[in-house]
C-alpha cells in the first residue's frame, strides 16, 4: 500500500496547523466532541466531518491531529436537553464500526463496507465534551483579616536584607518563606541565588488557575499577555471576575511580584507570568488539553495548583485528551526539552487522602509538591504519597503566605494549602531555567532528588532508600532549597534520554479483566496477612530495552473490593525497599475496587531494578467486606544505556486493560469525557489552615504491614509467557532494523493496522475472544515497529487504538474533574455539601458509557488514566 500523494500532503498541511486563539465555544447551541483523526488510515479529515456530520472548528490546543468539532444541536421544543443522550453523531459512529466489522453479512457491500472501514479506521478517539457547572465553595477563610504577623526576635535578618538587595516592598519583611526571621533553617533560600545574578530573567511561567490580574501593579510590569487565555470566559485576557478569583494572582505574586513599592516580592521577580484561567467555570477535556499546551514553545514551567477533590474518596485521573497534552508538552514542548509541570499534592491528607490517588499528582511528567510550614513541620492537611517529590514552605504552625492580591496595589496574607506550595517551587524552577535553559523536564526532577534537604530527620516517615538516600511520603526527598538547587543547575550534566521498559500484567490466577462490563473474573481472594505477588527483572529485560538508571515506577492493578478505602497496597523491591501505594482510607467506601488503577513511586530512583519485585495487597479483614485481586503491571522508567537507541514515547490508549495488550491495540471505547469543572484550589480549605500546629514525629502511612504474609502462587503460566515475550522482541528488534533498511517501512505499517483492525473486529463483533489471545500473538512486534516509525507523526498517531462506542471500560475519561482545593482539610464531608453538579447533571453521558460519570471515585475514574 502507498500513501496517496494528496492525502500526504493533508498530512503535512496538518503538521503546519499553529494553534491560534481558541475560537467561542457555543454549548447551548451546538454539541462538540473531539475527534482524533489519523490520516495514515486513509480517510482524509473532511470525509471523516462530512461521514459524522460534524463541522469542523479548530485544532485541539498543540495536539496535532486533534480536532475540536461540533454539530448543531437537534431543538425539541419539550426537551432540549436530551440531545445528547441520544447522541446522532455518536450514533454515526457506531453505525460505520458496525458497517466495518460485519463481513458475515448476508449482503456483503464489500465497497461501502472498505468505505466504512477506511473512514472509521481513522478515527482513532471520538467522544462528547460536555463542559459542567463549576461547584461554587466559600472560602470563607480568605475573607478574614489577616492574621497578625508575629514579630520575631530577629526581624533584624530580613530587614538587613531588604536594606542591601534594595527592597522597598513593604512586605517584604512578612514573606516569612522568602527570608524566615524565626526559623531561619525554614525558608526557600534565595536571596543568595539573586545576589548571584538569577532573578528569573527570561522565563515565563504559566498559572492555570482562575485568573491572573494583571491590573496589579505588583504583577502588571511582569504580566505576559501573549501566552495568557480565558479559556472560561473565551477571551484573551484572564481576567478575574468572580469574587473568589484571587488564587491564581496570588500564586502568580509568589513567582513575579514584582520589585517595587507594592506588597512583597516574588521568588523569581523578573521572570514573566501567565494566566491561563480554566478554574472559574465549566470546562471541557478539550480546553483542559489546550490549557496545558498553551504557549507552550515559550512557557517553560505550567503551575497547577488543583487536582481532584481531596475528600478522601476520590480517585480520579486526566482523560486520554489532557494526558496526551501533557505528553505532548512533555515531547514537544519548549523546543522539546519538555514543559516543566508542578502540581500541589493536594489538602486531603486529614481526610486520609493520598496523592496516588490523584492521576495529575502521581503523572511521571509533573513535579509534586507538598507543603511543610513555618516551622518547618508536616501541615495536618498536606497529602502523603510515594510520588512526592520535595516540599516548599506554605500555611501552618500560625503562618500563611504573605503575597499579592487582586486589585491595583492589594495584598493577601492569608494564602496557603498546597496550592501555594506549588508555586514556591515553580518559581525556584524559573531561577534554575535562567541559569540553565537546556535542563530537561527530567533533568528538573533529578536535581531536586539531588539537592532536597532532610527536615525533621527523627521524624519516623523518613526510610531508606536503596541508594542511601532517604525517602519520605509527607517531605518527599525533602524541602526544597534554591540556593542549593541552582547551585547544582549551574554544572549539572543534562541525563541521557528517558528509557522504559514495560512488562505485560501478571494475571493472579488468570485474572482477567472483561471488557463488556469491567466486571473482572480469575484472580485471589485478599485474605488476612494479604496476598502478594512477585515479578522478576532480569538484567537482559533491561539491556534489551536499553535501559538504566531507574526512575519512576509505575505500577497498574486490578482489584476488586466490597469497600476500596480497606485495601493496602504496597511494593517490595529486590533491595528490600518498600514503597506503599495505597494506605487505608477511612472515607472510601467505594465498592468499584481498582481496574487498572495507577500507582506510581519515586521511592526507588536510582535503585538495581535486577531481582524480583513483589506486591502486596491486604485488606482490613472488616467483617462484611472483601475483594480479590487480579493482576499488576510493573512499568519501569529510567534513563537509556545507549542515547541513540532512544525512542519517542507514545501514550497508549488501553493500559487498563487485563491482560495487557502490549501494542496498544485495545478497542477503546468513546467515553463520553465530560468535563467537569475543577474547583477552586482553595475552597474547602478550614479556617485553621493556617494557625493549626504540624506534626513531625507521625509516620504517613502507619506501619501498614509487617506481619507475615500468605503467599499464593502466582501464575507462573503467564510468567513465562512473559519472558518468551521479551526474547521475541529482542529478535524482533534485529527484524526491524532490516525491515527499515530495506525500505518497506511503510508495508509494514499498513500491515501492523492491518492486524489490528483484525483484532479489533474480533473484539467488537462481540465474540468472547479472550483477552489473552489479542494481547499475546504478535503485539510486541507490532509496538517495536510503531515506535520505529515515531517521528512520523509524535502525537502517538497511528498506533492505538480508537474508541469503540458500546461501553466498556475505558479509558478515556474526563473526568478529572473536580480538582484540588488546596486544602481542604476538610473532610469529606464538605465535599458532600457540595454535590458534584456535574455528575448528577449527566446522566445521559452516563447512560452511553459506564465509564464517565460519578465523581464519587469509582473505579471508573481509574480507568480513565493512563
Ligand atoms: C542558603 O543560602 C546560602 C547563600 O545565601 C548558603 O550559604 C546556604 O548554605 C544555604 N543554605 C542551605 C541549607 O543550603
Ligand atoms: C516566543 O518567543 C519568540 C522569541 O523570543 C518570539 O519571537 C515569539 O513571538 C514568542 N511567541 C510567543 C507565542 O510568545
Ligand atoms: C489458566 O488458564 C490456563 C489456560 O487457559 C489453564 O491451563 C490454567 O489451568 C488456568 N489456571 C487457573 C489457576 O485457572
Amino acid at each position: 500500500m502507498r500513501l496517496p500523494l494528496p492525502l500526504l500532503l493533508v498530512f503535512l498541511a496538518q503538521q503546519c496547523v499553529h494553534a491560534s486563539s481558541p475560537a467561542k465555544r457555543s454549548h447551548s447551541t451546538h454539541d462538540y466532541y473531539v475527534l482524533e483523526h489519523n490520516p495514515l488510515a486513509g480517510a482524509t479529515l473532511e470525509e471523516c466531518t462530512g461521514e459524522l456530520g460534524v463541522e469542523l472548528v479548530e485544532q485541539v490546543g498543540e495536539l496535532r491531529n486533534v480536532w475540536l468539532v461540533r454539530s448543531a444541536k437537534l431543538m425539541s421544543a419539550f426537551s432540549p436537553r436530551e440531545v445528547t443522550g441520544s447522541d446522532q453523531v455518536l450514533r454515526r459512529f457506531e453505525d460505520l464500526l458496525a458497517l466495518s466489522v460485519h463481513a458475515t453479512s448476508l449482503y456483503p457491500r464489500a465497497a461501502a463496507r472498505a468505505r466504512a472501514h477506511r473512514i472509521s479506521s481513522s478515527i482513532r478517539h471520538l467522544s462528547p465534551q460536555i463542559p459542567r457547572q463549576r461547584i461554587k465553595r466559600d472560602g470563607s477563610f480568605l475573607e478574614r483579616a489577616p492574621p497578625a504577623v508575629k514579630p520575631g526576635d530577629s526581624q533584624l535578618n530580613s530587614e538587613v536584607i531588604a536594606d542591601r538587595l534594595g527592597f522597598v516592598d513593604p512586605l517584604f519583611t512578612k514573606q516569612w518563606h522568602i527570608v524566615n526571621d524565626e526559623y531561619p533553617e525554614h525558608m526557600m533560600n534565595v536571596t543568595g541565588v539573586w545576589e548571584m545574578g538569577f532573578t528569573g530573567e527570561g522565563i515565563i511561567t504559566s498559572l492555570v488557575d482562575d485568573g491572573l490580574d494583571y491590573r496589579s501593579r505588583d504583577l502588571a510590569g511582569n504580566f505576559d499577555a501573549e501566552n495568557s487565555y480565558d479559556f472560561n470566559d473565551h477571551t484573551d485576557l484572564p481576567t478575574p471576575v468572580l469574587s473568589d478569583d484571587h488564587h491564581g494572582t496570588r500564586c502568580a505574586g509568589q513567582i513575579a511580584a514584582v520589585k517595587n513599592d507594592v506588597c512583597g516580592v516574588g521568588l523569581a521577580y523578573e521572570s514573566k507570568v501567565a494566566g491561563v484561567r480554566i478554574l472559574s467555570g465549566p470546562i471541557t477535556d478539550v480546553d483542559e488539553a489546550a490549557a496545558l499546551n498553551y504557549g507552550f514553545q515559550n512557557v517553560s514551567i505550567y503551575s497547577c495548583s488543583w487536582g481532584p477533590p481531596d475528600d478522601g474518596r476520590s480517585m480520579e485521573a486526566p482523560g486520554y485528551i489532557i494526558e496526551k497534552a501533557v505528553v505532548n508538552g512533555i515531547l514537544n514542548g519548549r523546543a522539546g526539552k519538555g514543559s516543566i509541570f508542578v502540581f500541589a499534592s493536594g489538602n486531603g491528607a486529614s481526610s486520609g487522602d493520598q496523592c496516588n490517588f490523584d492521576g495529575y499528582t502521581n503523572s511521571i511528567y509533573s513535579v509534586t509538591v507538598s507543603a511543610v510550614d513555618f516551622k518547618g513541620l508536616h501541615p495536618y492537611y498536606s497529602e502523603p504519597c510515594a510520588a512526592n517529590m520535595v516540599v516548599a514552605y506554605s500555611s501552618g504552625s500560625g503562618q500563611h503566605i504573605v503575597t499579592t492580591d487582586v486589585g491595583e496595589d492589594k495584598c493577601s496574607s492569608a494564602h496557603g494549602g498546597t496550592s501555594a506550595a506549588a508555586p514556591n517551587a515553580a518559581g525556584v524552577f524559573a531561577l534554575a531555567l535562567q541559569a540553565r535553559p537546556d535542563l530537561t523536564w527530567r533533568d528538573i526532577q533529578h536535581i531536586c532528588v539531588k539537592t532536597a534537604q532532610m527536615i525533621n530527620p527523627e521524624d519516623p516517615d523518613w526510610e531508606l532508600m536503596a541508594s542511601g538516600q532517604k525517602y519520605s511520603y509527607k517531605y518527599g526527598f525533602g524541602q526544597l532549597n534554591a540556593y542549593a538547587y541552582v547551585q547544582a543547575a549551574q554544572d549539572w550534566q543534562l541525563v541521557k534520554p528517558q528509557a522504559w521498559f514495560h512488562p505485560a500484567a501478571m494475571q493472579i490466577n488468570n485474572g482477567t479483566l472483561l471488557t463488556e462490563n469491567g466486571d473482572m473474573e480469575g484472580g485471589q481472594p485478599i485474605v488476612s496477612g494479604g496476598v502478594t505477588s512477585s515479578f522478576m527483572v532480569t538484567q537482559d529485560m533491561l539491556d534489551t530495552h536499553n535501559f538504566e538508571g531507574l526512575e519512576h515506577l509505575t505500577i497498574r492493578v486490578w482489584i476488586s473490593h466490597t469497600k476500596r478505602g480497606d485495601v493496602e497496597v504496597e511494593l517490595t523491591s529486590p533491595n528490600g525497599i518498600r514503597s506503599v501505594l495505597a494506605a487505608k482510607r477511612d472515607y472510601d467506601r467505594a465498592a468499584s475496587g481498582f481496574r487498572g488503577w495507577r500507582f506510581m513511586t519515586i521511592k526507588h530512583w536510582g535503585e538495581n531494578a535486577v531481582g524480583t519485585w513483589t506486591i502486596k495487597v491486604s485488606d482490613q479483614s472488616t467483617e462484611g467486606h472483601s475483594g480479590t485481586f487480579y493482576g499488576w503491571r510493573l512499568m519501569f522508567w529510567g534513563s537509556t544505556i545507549d542515547p541513540a537507541g532512544a525512542q519517542t514515547y507514545t501514550l497508549p490508549l488501553s493500559e487498563y486493560q487485563l491482560p495487557s495488550l502490549v501494542d496498544d491495540d485495545a478497542v477503546i471505547v468513546p467515553t463520553p469525557t465530560s468535563s467537569k469543572s475543577h474547583p477552586k484550589p482553595t475552597s474547602g480549605l478550614p479556617d485553621d489552615h493556617g494557625t493549626a500546629e504540624g506534626e513531625a514525629d507521625k509516620p504517613a502511612f502507619p506501619s501498614t504491614s509487617s506481619t507475615a504474609t500468605m503467599t499464593p502462587t502466582p501464575d507462573e503460566g503467564w510468567f513465562s509467557d512473559m519472558s518468551n515475550l521479551v526474547s521475541s522482541q529482542k529478535w524482533f528488534f534485529g527484524a526491524i532494523g532490516a525491515v527499515v533498511l530495506f525500505g518497506v517501512g511503510a508495508g509494514v505499517f499498513f500491515w501492523r493496522r492491518r492486524a489490528k483492525h483484525r483484532a479489533y473486529a474480533a473484539l467488537s463483533a462481540g465474540d468472547e475472544l479472550p483477552m489473552n489471545s489479542v494481547s499475546r500473538e504478535g503485539r510486541p512486534r507490532a509496538k517495536e515497529l510503531y515506535d520505529a516509525f515515531g517521528e512520523v507523526s509524535d502525537d502517538d498517531a497511528d498506533e492505538e487504538t480508537r474508541l469503540q462506542p458500546g461501553g466498556q471500560t475505558s479509558e478515556g475519561l474526563g473526568f478529572h474533574s473536580e480538582f484540588l482545593d488546596d486544602d481542604e482539610p476538610s473532610s469529606a464531608t464538605v465535599y458532600r455539601d457540595n454535590p458534584e453538579k456535574g455528575h448528577d447533571a449527566s446522566p445521559d453521558v452516563r447512560s452511553i458509557s459506564p465509564g464517565s460519570g460519578s465523581g464519587d471515585g469509582s473505579w471508573e475514574h481509574a480507568s480513565e488514566t493512563h
